[in-house]
């Protein structure tokens, strides 16, 4: 099948969407029957463009590149908002990487209840709208017969969702266990190698893992969206951002990290969650001491992990980047072939 693309927001996720997209175009003819063309861009600083019959991708590439306003490509409509290119373009999927506010969701939100409603899919990358609304999206998704896809919002292209909802379909999972913050892992690491707080937190910064503002990453509130938005989607339990105990990396010092190496352990950022017998819910964002034989002791950088605890497997470990252009670029291109493949079932 044939998808129209519109992107709302073209920062750095979208450009690394952008290159997989022309990079891959053979093979997702060829693998997947996945077609696609862009045909809208709407950047609250870049501006806007317009064309029905689609962008030539390379040439908006190489506008941004060069610092360029996306309005200066050669032809298109321009100064569409970013509303107006969900409800008046000719676009079928919504790919809406917009800033994440993950306490308002906003204005992401809107984008994508807009969408939904005019029966338009959506890629998203973005956490806010997820830690506020993920029942209320899916279900407004399903009656309007459309898809809302979040791969991207928890471990980035690394397919933490989706080996829970369909790889590990038919387990019972039980809780969750994690490091699910890349900057925190790295800066902690980076400590360990003999680096300030401070240093490594400008590394992280300078890498493109750290959030626009940084203070979300160490002081846990980053994790703590992904704990909330695994628990909602994947444990299937209601909780909000605030009935989860949170603490984050910045009262730990080089002093706590040799400490800990001396006794064979290492500091971790762990965020988790378990359904108690009685079916309540224990969740919470804190730095444990791991012990070195622990799975997730030896993750290191800016890479994340995800255990999964299920009623057949066991435990079930997944681990790979949590951040990153292409990564969670990556992660929008594992949505839409779910999109692409659930149309051609149904056909
Ligand atoms: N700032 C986040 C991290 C990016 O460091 O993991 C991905 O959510």
């Amino acid at each position: 099948m044939k998808y129209k693309l519109a992107f709302i927001g073209y920062g750095v996720v979208a450009q690394g969407l952008t290159e997989i997209l022309i990079e891959k175009e053979e093979i997702l003819k060829e693998k997947y029957d996945l077609e696609f063309a862009v045909v809208a861009i709407s950047d609250i600083k870049k501006g806007s463009v317009y064309d029905e019959n689609g962008l030539d991708m390379k040439n908006i590439l190489e506008l941004v590149r060069q610092g360029k306003q996306i309005d200066k490509y050669p032809s298109g409509i321009k100064g569409m908002d970013s509303v107006q290119t969900i409800k008046e373009t000719n676009a079928d999927v919504i790919v809406e990487v917009t800033f994440t506010d993950v306490k308002t969701g906003e204005p992401a939100l809107t984008h994508i209840k807009t969408a939904l409603e005019n029966k338009k899919h959506v890629i998203s990358t973005n956490k806010g709208p997820v830690v506020k609304k993920a029942g209320e999206l899916l279900q407004l998704a399903e009656k309007n017969g459309v898809s809302y896809g979040f791969e991207g919002v928890v471990l980035a292209g690394t397919p933490a969702i989706n080996l829970a909802q369909y790889t590990l379909a038919g387990n019972t999972i039980s809780g969750f266990k994690g490091i699910l913050n890349g900057t925190t892992n790295y800066i902690l690491t980076q400590m360990e190698n003999g680096m300030s707080y401070d240093e490594a937190l400008e590394k992280a910064q300078e890498l493109g893992y750290a959030e626009a503002d940084p203070t979300g990453d160490v002081e846990g509130l980053d994790a703590l969206g992904k704990v909330v938005i695994l628990c909602n989607v994947i444990l299937g339990k209601k909780i909000t951002w605030d009935q989860v105990e949170r603490k984050g990396i910045t009262n730990i010092s080089i002093d706590d990290i040799k400490k800990a190496k001396q006794e064979g352990k290492r500091w971790k950022l762990i965020g988790k969650a378990e359904i108690k017998q009685d079916g309540s819910l224990f969740a919470q964002v804190l730095p444990e001491r791991l012990p070195l034989t622990d799975p997730l002791a030896g993750v290191m950088d800016a890479t994340n992990a995800l255990t999964y605890h299920t009623d057949e497997l066991g435990s079930i470990t997944i681990v790979g980047p949590g951040a990153g252009k292409r990564e969670t670029g990556f992660s929008l291109l594992i949505d839409l072939i779910n999109i692409n493949a659930n149309l051609t079932s149904k056909k």
